[in-house]
């Protein structure tokens, strides 16, 4: 698309050159993380932790390309994990940090091992508390519960609302009268809830009384509360003074340290993939543009979310002379990315860089179909571009069998 200047937030990092200028010369599809863009996240991450001493963690599941640890540890108090991989990540590439893990259900084989790299234990339920806490409690760890305060505060993302009615995520207020004892609450040090997705700081607020509503006699013996993930903070229309104001009233009401563990926040607008278009069709009205990268393995939220990712130079339907539907080269009917419009018709070859990919897209994407892995790159500050890693076949070949010619 050259020729195009595209400065949306997602495509500020090209500091106004084309993609073919940036990109052109790299191996499609690829993912491109923007090192100044994460650091740009970072600083802003940091000042709201210096201006309330709440502690930020990224969330692992969104970004786990560790080779950039070091350009966000600066930035943080530590990582967030899902399970003992993440934690063992975290606890080695950003190391001397802290790590929290919650996991909807940990298993008794990885129980030892978690302990070795986990310094914050979050449970899911007062069965997995009652199971695993007095060990945790043994090795020296602080404590946590995942609550439920049921309080849906989105719409549009049912898979990413764990408030909805029988949600196995959290423990709910009913659940906790059924099952907690004295014992298993004095194993507690903390309070965790997760519940938004991409959200400004009002749904944080309305959250907040939802938990105080149904928590709020537990949260004065607790130690710290998190806030977990969903907190868009890097957005530009963020509201961060509202955030702030959130912190400090839970700070005074209860006298615990706030965590957050973002991870969208983290790395968002902070990547590209860039990709061909390796055929053109024509289907009755419709004009497809058949791409080398794929929805289903490459960017599955675009699927499983939805969203449409930012395309640069990319309109929506109509907005621009010439309208395509985008899809990758699997089998799949669905796998489109969504319908664009452009000031020129694609060709065979066209590059194309989609934004916003550095957000569970590498963590995240698969060889259905046997596609290929999109290499992973870096564009450092000064316009460099480094390699992190190409895939081939084998890396295909080796997760589906014993690895025997
Ligand atoms: C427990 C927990 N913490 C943090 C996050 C990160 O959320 P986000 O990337 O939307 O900020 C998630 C996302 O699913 C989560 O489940």
């Amino acid at each position: 698309m050259a020729g195009v200047k595209d400065v949306r937030p997602p495509f500020a990092g090209l500091g106004g050159r084309s993609p073919e200028e940036l990109f052109g010369a790299l191996p499609t599809p690829c993912y491109i993380i923007d090192e100044a863009a994460l650091r740009r996240n970072g600083e802003i991450l940091a000042e709201i932790s210096r201006r309330t001493s709440c502690k930020i963690l990224l969330a692992q599941k969104a970004f786990s390309n560790y080779d950039l640890y070091p350009v966000l540890s600066p930035f943080l108090a530590g990582t967030e994990a899902s399970g003992l991989y993440e934690s063992r990540l975290g606890a080695e590439e950003m190391p001397g940090k802290e790590v929290h893990v919650f996991c909807g259900a940990y298993r008794e084989e990885e129980f030892d091992e978690l302990l070795r790299y986990a310094g914050h234990i979050v449970f899911n339920s007062p069965r997995q508390l009652e199971k695993f806490g007095p060990a945790a409690r043994q090795a020296g760890k602080s404590i946590g519960l995942r609550i439920n305060p049921e309080c849906s505060t989105q719409e549009g993302h049912p898979i990413y609302d764990p408030c909805a009615p029988g949600s196995r995520l959290g423990t709910t207020r009913a659940q906790w009268e059924e099952n907690m004892t004295p014992e298993l609450t004095g194993l507690l040090d903390g309070l965790h809830f997760h519940t938004l997705c991409e959200q400004n700081s009002d749904a944080l607020e309305i959250t907040l009384e939802a938990v105080e509503r149904q928590f709020g006699d537990i949260l004065p013996h607790m130690k710290w509360i998190n806030f977990g993930g969903g907190h868009h903070i890097t957005r530009p229309d963020y509201d961060i003074a509202g955030l702030e104001r959130c912190i400090h009233t839970v700070q005074q009401k209860w006298n615990v340290q706030v965590y957050l563990e973002p991870g969208e926040a983290c790395a968002l607008n902070a990547g590209y993939l860039a990709c061909r278009v390796l055929d053109v069709l024509q289907n009755g009205d419709t004009r497809i543009g058949v791409l080398d990268a794929s929805a289903a393995c490459h960017m599955p939220d675009v699927l499983e979310m939805p969203y449409r990712p930012p395309l640069y130079g990319g309109g929506e339907p109509g907005e621009r002379a010439c309208t395509f539907r985008l899809g990758g080269p699997t089998c799949l009917a669905g796998d489109v990315i969504g319908d664009y419009s452009f000031d020129l018709p694609l060709r065979e070859g066209s590059l194309l860089l989609f934004g916003d990919m550095a957000i569970y897209t590498t963590c995240k994407n698969n060889t259905f179909n046997g596609m290929p892995l999109p290499g992973i790159f870096v564009l450092k500050p000064d316009g460099r571009l480094r390699c992190l890693r190409t895939f081939g076949y084998e890396d295909f070949r080796c997760r589906l069998g014993s690895g025997n010619k």
